[in-house]
């Protein structure tokens, strides 16, 4: 460095919510260390909210505060603009605004990125101007940087991970204490772990929408958000977590992209995987990520996944990561993919019934001679066998729950078992079904 005071890179921030606050106070609070830390000088230039008299963890001092997110976009005084407002709209505008101005853009916002991804991606890559998305999947873990940047060399095949953590905590509490998922919901709330819609997070939507991001930067494809077969964890009760447990699994929320030869495979289901495996070990708000490639083999990631301080940690990398390249001067920039959205083609979707897995299933079914023939009789008829099966003790005059593990099967099959189990009267509620995860290590 040339010892003579360095023009400063100008920040302008929209939204000051639970990740916004954390964001505005690193700049601020710590800019003197920031800079120590990476030489350039980092400065807060102006911030958007809805409301200007709202009480705040943080409310940054000498910044221009405005209710007009898009005086942010467009003034000449600020260099990187960082959207933590969430949604799809204005968001979308915004992105598309900041792309037009050549302006950095950094976002922590998984839903605007699997809806509009595309349309965002291309933006950036016609101005050449950079997007910054590592907070927007994993929090803290540097799962985009990781598969944009250290995977180049190599080829993905499977991405499977715990990316919600609010459904990862309430699967640990209903694990660990044998809770109810409503009671457990109705806690979460409580401590802040879940929003008053639980919605995007229990229903697995969340989670879809990191896969879908996911699986365009790991295959380098066009990925509609619409593609990715969704499940969330409201069904799951504590039967199945201990069930689980007896068998040797734990259940967890996964969000899965595999690529098999020219297609793609795109799901988020709860799935059951062997307690010994790393990932059935990730607990509480915690979220893992875990990437098969051809040479590097199985790695895992594992880190905070949500929560002000973490998110706050990966927008601040992608302001620092502009902040350096702005302040050298530019040089080459990476697509936001790694490649162009526009040269990419769009692999074809696997559908959901020509899946093969093993599965976990728990009829309620009354207590007389020959229910279990039954069902084991329409599960062989379509070639399924299984694997094991727990009955739990008899109570008089109560349906009993009969739980059986298969062997692989596919998916159609195990769908047409279960259309003729259940057409058949005995079931005295809805079957529950669970997929066993992949847990191939080599
Ligand atoms: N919270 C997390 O743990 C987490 C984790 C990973 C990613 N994210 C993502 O980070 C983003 C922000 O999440 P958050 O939890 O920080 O949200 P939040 O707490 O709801 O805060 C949203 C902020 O945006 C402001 N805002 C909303 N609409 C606006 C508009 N039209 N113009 C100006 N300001 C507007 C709000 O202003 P007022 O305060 O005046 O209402 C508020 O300050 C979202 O995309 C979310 O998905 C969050």
């Amino acid at each position: 460095m040339n010892g003579g005071a360095m023009k400063p890179v100008r920040v302008g921030l929209i939204g000051l919510g639970v990740v916004g606050c954390q964001v505005a106070r690193i700049l601020t609070e710590e800019a003197e260390a920031l800079q120590a830390r990476t030489g350039i000088p980092l400065r807060l230039e102006k911030v958007a909210v809805r409301d200007l008299g709202k009480e705040r963890d943080f409310t940054p001092e000498g910044a221009i505060l405005t209710t007009e997110p898009f005086d942010v976009v467009n003034s000449a005084e600020v260099d990187i603009v960082v959207e933590l407002i969430g949604g799809e709209d204005p968001a979308f505008d915004l992105a598309i605004g900041a792309a037009r101005k050549r302006k950095g853009f950094v976002t922590a916002n998984k839903l605007l990125l699997a809806l509009r991804g595309a349309e965002v991606f291309s933006a950036f890559e016609k101005s050449g101007a950079r997007l910054g998305f590592e907070a927007a999947v994993a929090g803290a873990i540097p799962i985009i940087r990781s598969i944009r940047e250290s995977f180049s060399g190599d080829q993905v095949e499977l991405i499977q991970g715990i990316v919600n953590g609010t459904g990862n905590y309430i699967l640990s509490r209903m694990t660990d204490e044998g809770s109810r998922f409503e009671d457990v919901l109705k806690d979460a709330q409580a401590l802040g772990y879940a929003e008053a819609d639980p919605t995007l997070d229990v229903e697995g939507i969340d989670s879809a929408h990191k896969i879908t991001i996911l699986a365009a930067l790991a295959f380098e494809t066009v990925v509609d958000f619409s593609d990715v077969y969704t499940e969330g964890i409201t069904r799951i009760t504590p039967e199945d977590v201990i069930s689980a447990g007896e068998l040797g699994y734990r259940i967890k929320l996964l969000g899965i992209a595999r690529r098999i030869e020219d297609a793609i495979s795109l799901r988020v289901h709860p799935a059951m995987l062997p307690q010994r495996c790393l990932m059935a070990n990730v607990n509480g708000p915690f979220n893992a990520v875990e990437t098969r490639s051809k040479r590097a083999g199985v790695s895992t990631l594992v880190g905070r996944g949500a929560g002000g301080g973490p998110t706050a940690t990966a927008v601040l990398s992608d302001i620092v990561s502009m902040a350096r390249d702005i302040a050298s001067g530019g040089g080459a920039r990476m697509a936001p993919l790694g490649s162009p959205v526009g040269g990419m083609e769009k692999l074809p979707v696997i559908p959901m019934d020509e899946l093969e897995s093993e599965y976990y299933l728990r009829f309620t079914v009354p207590d007389r001679p020959g229910v279990l023939a039954q069902i084991a009789g329409a599960l062989g008829d379509n070639g399924i066998s299984i694997a094991s099966m727990i009955q739990r003790e008899r109570m008089e005059n109560q349906p009993v729950s009969v739980v059986l593990m298969t062997h692989n099967a596919v998916e159609a099959d195990m769908k047409r078992s279960l259309t003729h189990i259940e057409s058949s009267g005995i079931c005295l509620a809805p079957t529950m079904i669970i997929r066993i995860a992949e847990n191939d290590r080599d």
